[in-house]
């Protein structure tokens, strides 16, 4: 039997490059999003990518009964939960807004589950949950503390879900909870068709849109938040992932939940990184490398709440998930140009 994957948020950036991935490897998809930061053209496109349809549902995660009827008409055996917000910025502008989608949504759709007995769920979430450390090498037990209210969002959730499957051990339930709480670190790319990428609105918060958008002519200049971190070259760093890599990690998760080590239940976080790190001045120079093309950019005051360097250890999902990035930072570049060039403009 073919089994079914409820996508929610499915027609968003990374979830897109999901419904490709699990399409790709077998899977029936069933999308459900309110098309608050996307667009339909992502799901046609997945669609042509793959030669495969998908049950599209535009709704709110948030509608109680439109969930029910979804869950009613489809027999979903996985869920993978990306919908909701993620601007750091704007969660400090309307945190309501952002515990309302994010930890409100996930409330209603893990009832909603729970009703259906649909108890497998693979949710994003990311390595904001991480309090500062002293390692900037971060490993799934380390203590958790987010700064922001995105973040701490992210941290409910999985506290929420923690409990949830705790319950379960207590209540000796038959059908437990199987939970992946999947902590992404910074997504980059695109699909290798350039046809499906990041469609940011307006100007973009994160370091790769931006560099591609003044590479293109979209924006005039970059600004490189900070030259005086204790790093290499004093400019910050992250663990870039190409996105198609991350969504594998999904589907390597999915069929976790489906073998021993999730027998009786259970719910793991697992960290999605390459384990290592390129500062913003390497990012600079590779796309310039890769793409031929001049970034333009001025070095700026830090920029509030940013950490210094922050990298995976992603030594657990590939021990437990079977799971490692395999793509490189060329390749992450060469892909997210291929996407910005071919679609100046997004999806519209
Ligand atoms: P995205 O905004 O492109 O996708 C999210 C999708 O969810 C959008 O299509 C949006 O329309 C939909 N959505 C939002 N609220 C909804 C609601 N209440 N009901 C139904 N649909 C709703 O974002 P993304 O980059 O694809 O991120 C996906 C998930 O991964 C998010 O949960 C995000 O927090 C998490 N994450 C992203 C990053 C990143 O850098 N992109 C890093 C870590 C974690
Ligand atoms: C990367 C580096 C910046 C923009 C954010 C969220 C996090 C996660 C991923 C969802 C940093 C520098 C950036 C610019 C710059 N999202 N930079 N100029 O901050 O690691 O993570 O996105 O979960 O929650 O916080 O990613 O791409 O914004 O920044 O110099 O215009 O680039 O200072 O060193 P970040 P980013």
């Amino acid at each position: 039997m073919v089994n079914t994957i409820l996508v929610t948020g499915g027609a968003g950036y990374i979830g897109s490059h999901a419904c490709v991935e699990l399409l790709d490897s077998g899977y029936r998809v069933v999308v459900v999003d309110n098309l608050s930061n996307s667009k339909m053209e992502s799901i046609k496109r997945v669609q042509a990518i793959t030669g495969k349809s998908i049950s599209f549902y535009q709704a709110d995660i948030r509608d109680k009964q439109a969930l029910t009827d979804i869950f009613t008409k489809e027999a979903i055996s996985t869920v993978i939960h990306f919908a909701g917000l993620k601007a750091v910025g704007e969660s400090c502008e309307q945190p309501l807004n952002y515990y309302h989608n994010n930890v409100y949504g996930t409330l209603v759709l893990v009832d909603v589950m729970s009703n259906a007995n649909v108890k497998r769920l693979v949710f994003s979430s990311s390595a904001t949950v991480y309090g500062e450390s002293k390692q900037a090498q971060y490993s799934e037990n380390f203590p958790l503390g987010a700064i922001n209210p995105y973040g701490r969002s992210k941290a409910m959730i999985e506290d929420m879900l923690r409990d949830l499957s705790a319950a379960d051990n207590i209540a000796k339930a038959k059908a437990s909870w199987k939970i992946a709480l999947l902590r992404y670190f910074n997504p980059i790319g695109a699909h290798e068709s350039g046809k499906i990428g990041e469609d940011p609105n307006g100007i973009p918060n994160n370091l790769m849109p931006y560099v591609s958008q003044v590479a293109i002519g979209k924006l005039e200049q970059l600004s490189v938040f900070g030259n005086d971190y204790p790093t290499r070259d004093g400019t910050g760093i992250r663990d870039y992932i190409h996105v198609v890599d991350l969504v594998k990690g999904h589907i390597q998760a999915i069929a976790a939940l489906e073998g021993e080590k999730f027998k009786w239940g259970g719910c793991n976080a697992y960290n999605l990184g390459t384990g290592r790190g390129y500062s913003v001045l390497e990012i600079i120079e590779t796309f310039e490398r890769v793409t031929g093309k001049k970034v333009n950019y001025k070095i700026a005051p830090r920029r509030a709440g940013d950490l210094a360097e922050c990298f995976a250890n992603a030594d657990l999902a590939f021990k437990e998930l079977n799971w490692k990035a395999e793509k490189n930072l060329e390749n992450m570049i060469a892909d997210t140009w291929l996407w910005q060039v071919e679609n100046p403009q997004g999806y519209t």
